[in-house]
């Protein structure tokens, strides 16, 4: 079974608790399970990981990645000014998508821009769990 991995960014370990108003209430462990079931449903299983830190995601895709077939990316507010985990994303050579649960469009301007988004094959985002699910469907496309 090919495996995607699902990665989590800075503050995300508070979903449930954190703004529920932009990030819904669902845990983060609870998305995870939504995610991977709608994951399994196209044959693929989920590595899922959370880090606060920069170096911390970017180890993991490093260690991860030579074996997995797809990156589905919530990079959290790196999203907004980590060249570092665009570039790592790069290296890994695996078709990334980014995920927001928010309408990072419509809020903020700092958090319409996305530095990691060039790395991505698709962004989606002002969805919650929904975005996840849109993701998963679209790396099930370009995964053969
Ligand atoms: C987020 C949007 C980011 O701007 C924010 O820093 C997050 C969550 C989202 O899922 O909507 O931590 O990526």
């Amino acid at each position: 079974m090919k495996t995607i991995l699902l990665i989590h960014g800075p503050n995300l370990n508070m979903l449930g608790k954190r703004d529920p108003k932009h990030y819904g209430s669902l845990t983060l462990r609870e998305l995870e399970k939504q995610v991977s079931a709608e994951a399994k449903k196209h044959g693929f299983k989920v590595k899922a990981f959370q880090s606060n830190y920069e170096g911390g995601i970017i180890d993991f895709l490093q260690k991860n990645a030579p074996k997995a077939s797809g990156i589905l990316i919530n990079a959290g507010a790196y999203t907004h000014y980590s060249y570092a985990i665009h570039d790592a994303l790069l290296d890994t050579g695996l078709p990334a998508v980014e995920v927001h649960l928010s309408k990072v469009t419509e809020r903020e301007d700092w958090r319409a821009k996305s530095v990691t988004a060039p790395a991505c094959v698709a962004v989606f985002a002002g969805e919650k769990v929904g975005s996840y699910i849109k993701a998963v469907e679209k790396l099930a496309e370009i995964i053969k």
